[in-house]
């Protein structure tokens, strides 16, 4: 097959960017003042300004003739109908499923699975409520105070992001706690203070066979048991799973089980019950309005024509950044405090998604994939990475995230943040040229060898791209909006790079490396059996722990 960058469209765009090299934004600017409608899309409830992009109306009709001809019309209707689209594993990827308030079967196998989807949001209003009333009741026959949420990878970092990002929301009920890192401290952490006798634990995991998650499970299953006996488990152990049987085999019942599907990938899967802790810290209610935000984003990502559909256009973007700009890195910036953990959840839910070498068909790509992405709230990123963005030899490209109103008014707060939001990405594509720093410096009263010599590092290129998100307020509407946007940008890319944006290989040969290596730290005697690297640090480790190799 045709590698992607030997097709037309791939190299009409290559002839295109050299036309738009020399360009820079603030003459586009200049030269159009109608750009900022003309590239940005407004839903209603999000708002994409794309203007700042070195982009003009040519390459966005040809990043389009890119999008039809990768056929992402086609593989979008594949994904909404059920068909296998993660097929390295023959699975479909139906996390729209989750979120289908359309009353629309979704066929999986010949077989509507909305009534499951349906059963399971049925079951979770009925634990929420009686969790939250004090109904459900420990082995003591007290209500729960705190749940504990053990999970790792998708099946932690969304349910923890937005129950951060939703915060303003919290309802009086448990407090809620995360642990995902095998390192005890984390669990450790997490059970400091905790009462047993009204402590419930969600044992998340779609394979149940992650051992971080096991082990965490194994050291809050003792600590509950050392404290209230074997029959403790059943009153303070639920699980959100895949593999029931498995979960059945560590105690947990199945009245207790949360049912999830082989057809969700874990990345995606905060709709389904491994949002349990979302519904618990905010109420069913505002959960199924966080579903009703991703699903009025899937209805715009299925009907909106390409030129005018949000998560396209910002895949397009990333393409255009990626494939010929040469930016390797993608920056996600939320001027939200509570959207702090949004860069941590899209780095699994992108890089674990388009860290891919090897095309739908398995031929190694010749061209760049996934971007590494990266991010941090504003300002404190402002103080710290954003010198890079602004004055590094790397294009980085960035998503600045803001919503007009806070969730904390507090004095002025909320308008300085966003003026900072505003500034920032102005700055970027501004920049400052060397009349401007120097007519500054001038009347900054510099004397003149002071002024020569400062001068070249007051200058800023400027031109570097930036999109603007700007919401109304993050409420779970806006927030589910929010994150099937970029689940939606992450499968396009995952279309025109030709890659399989649902599987996850890679994280495989680490898992197993580990697995060999932990029987050996526990053996007597020096290893041998790895790189001397790998033998001389785990030798090295022995003797820290006073073990002579
Ligand atoms: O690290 C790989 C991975 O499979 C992720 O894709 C997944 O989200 C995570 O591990 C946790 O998996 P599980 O939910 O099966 O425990």
């Amino acid at each position: 097959m045709t590698s992607l960058i030997a097709t037309p469209a791939w190299k009409a765009l290559e002839a295109h960017a050299g036309t738009v090299a020399g360009l820079h934004m603030r003459d586009l600017f200049a030269a159009d003042p109608g750009r900022f409608g003309a590239f940005s899309i407004s839903l209603p409830g999000i708002f994409l300004d794309y203007a700042k992009n070195r982009v003009t109306a040519d390459t966005m009709a040809l990043l389009m003739d890119l999008a039809r001809q990768a056929g992402v019309e086609e593989w979008r209707q594949r994904m909404f109908s059920g068909q296998a689209v993660n097929s390295t594993e023959g699975r479909p990827a139906l996390h729209v499923a989750l979120r289908n308030r359309s009353g629309r079967p979704v066929m999986v196998g010949g077989i509507d699975v909305m009534p499951l989807v349906c059963g399971v949001l049925a079951r979770m209003r009925d634990f929420t409520g009686a969790l939250s009333s004090g109904a459900w009741m420990g082995a003591t026959g007290k209500a729960v105070s705190d749940v504990v949420s053990i999970g790792i990878g998708g099946s932690h970092l969304g349910p923890e992001m937005v129950c951060e990002a939703l915060t303003p929301y919290r309802k009086s009920g448990p407090g809620i706690h995360f642990v995902a890192n095998v390192d005890g401290a984390d669990i450790a952490q997490a059970l400091a203070g905790l009462d047993p006798a009204t402590t419930l634990f969600i044992v998340s995991s779609k394979t149940f066979t992650t051992p971080e998650t096991l082990a965490n499970a194994a050291t809050a299953r003792a600590w509950l048991t050392d404290a209230l006996g074997e029959g403790a488990v059943a009153r303070h152990f639920v699980a959100v799973t895949a593999n029931p049987g498995a979960a059945a085999g560590f105690g947990i019942e199945a009245a207790n089980t949360f049912e999830t599907w082989d057809w969700v990938g874990g990345r995606y899967s905060l709709w389904s019950a491994i949002g349990l802790p979302i519904a618990l810290a905010v109420g069913m209610d505002a959960f199924e309005e966080l579903l009703d935000g991703a699903h009025a984003m899937d209805e715009h990502f299925r009907e909106a024509p390409l030129e005018a559909n949000m998560p396209v256009v910002m895949a397009l973007l990333g393409v255009w950044n990626s494939g010929f700009l040469g930016a390797g890195s993608h920056a996600v910036l939320p001027y939200d405090h509570h959207l702090r953990g949004l860069p941590a959840y899209l780095q699994q839910a992108d890089m674990e998604s388009s860290g891919k070498s090897t095309t739908r068909g398995g031929r190694r790509v010749d061209y760049q994939t996934g971007p590494v992405l990266f991010g941090a709230p504003g300002t404190p990123g402002q103080h710290s990475f954003f010198q890079l963005l602004h004055q590094g030899t790397r294009l980085v490209p960035a998503d600045f995230i803001a919503a007009a109103e806070s969730s904390a008014p507090m004095g002025g707060h909320h308008r300085m943040l966003l003026a900072n939001f505003f500034a920032q990405t102005e700055a970027l594509m501004k920049g400052r040229t060397e009349e401007e720093a120097r007519a500054g410096l001038e009347a900054a009263g510099l004397p003149p060898e002071d002024l020569e010599s400062l001068l070249p590092h007051k200058v800023f290129e400027g031109n570097r791209p930036t999109n603007s998100i700007l919401v109304g307020r993050f409420d779970p509407r806006t927030m589910g909006m929010l994150i099937a946007l970029y689940e939606h940008k992450i499968f396009v890319q995952g279309v025109i790079w030709d890659i399989n944006s649902f599987d996850q290989w890679g994280v495989e040969l680490g898992k197993e490396l580990a697995a060999a290596i932990l029987p050996e730290l526990e053996g007597e005697g020096p290893v041998s059996g790895h790189d001397c690297s790998t033998n001389g640090l785990i030798n090295f480790y022995k003797t820290l722990k006073g073990r002579a190799p």
